[in-house]
């Protein structure tokens, strides 16, 4: 059975003092709910890591990064490796945010590189797909989430792959207000868990977990989870109030 996961990607936001706060408040929630077969995952900036790890030793949730590069070390000013995440003991990093891709110009190739470094230190990739607008409406969803899948991470061995979360978010619904129907999303998680099976198999298709991001709050999360094939959420604005972030945990 797959795991259920909601997931806060905060983003660039927060001072030190509000993120602590956030934290602690979701952490001390968090003790009270009963998660089963289920995980939280935070993922707050980086420079936040430690903070988080230290309240995460005590808690109910895991701990993502937003980024790494692929190198152990080296000279790659600014930038932090898999292996230091690791040594924080960071569960999980998201990888090929849309943002990412147009901000700074991920291409398949950097990413399936990301992957192929997170996995040597056992962080699993929280793998993000998804179309533009103008792919959606020219009806090229489906191919450009496939070339997405194939080209960062269909390389990798049936047991790397197992590692992998998978969340699909519509660029047109991230930050919008506008998220994908229920029914959209579910015709996506389909497709993706299809295109699983075919490269591997029905097995590991199963067991992948494949969160909807983009517009995800407390009021449209639990029809969202309801739909068979969507597994969670990664929540951004919704992620940074700690009552809302709980009440989509609590639609899990
Ligand atoms: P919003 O929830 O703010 O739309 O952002 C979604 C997202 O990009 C999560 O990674």
């Amino acid at each position: 059975m797959r795991t259920r996961i909601v997931a806060g990607n905060w983003k660039m936001n927060k001072t030190f003092d509000d993120a602590e706060v956030l934290i602690t408040d979701i952490a001390d929630a968090l003790d009270d709910v009963a998660l089963e077969n289920a995980e939280v995952v935070l993922c707050p900036p980086a420079l936040y890591l430690e903070m988080a790890a230290d309240v995460a030793e005590e808690s109910n949730f895991s701990l993502g990064a937003q980024n790494c590069y692929p190198a152990d070390s080296g000279a790659y000013t600014g930038e932090i490796s898999p292996l230091m995440l690791h040594s924080l003991k960071v569960n999980y990093c998201i990888i090929g945010h849309s943002e990412r891709r147009k901000y700074f110009n991920e291409s398949h190739e950097f990413l399936a590189k990301k992957v192929d470094a997170l996995l040597n230190h056992e962080i699993r990739p929280i793998f993000c797909c998804g179309e533009v607008l103008p792919e959606r409406e020219g009806n090229r969803h489906f191919a450009v989430v496939k070339k997405q899948l194939e080209e960062s991470l269909f390389h990798l061995a049936v047991e790397a792959f197992t590692q992998v979360v998978i969340a699909y978010e519509p660029v047109w619904a991230i930050g919008t207000g506008v998220n994908a129907t229920p029914a959209q999303a579910q015709e996506m998680h389909a497709y993706i868990r299809q295109l699983i099976a075919t490269k591997y198999d029905h097995e590991t298709a199963g067991n992948t977990t494949i969160l909807y991001g983009g517009s995800c709050n407390g009021k449209n999360a639990a029809e969202l989870f309801s739909q068979p094939d969507v597994d969670g959420g990664l929540i951004g604005g919704a992620s940074l109030k700690a009552e809302e972030f709980l009440q989509i945990v609590s639609a899990l």
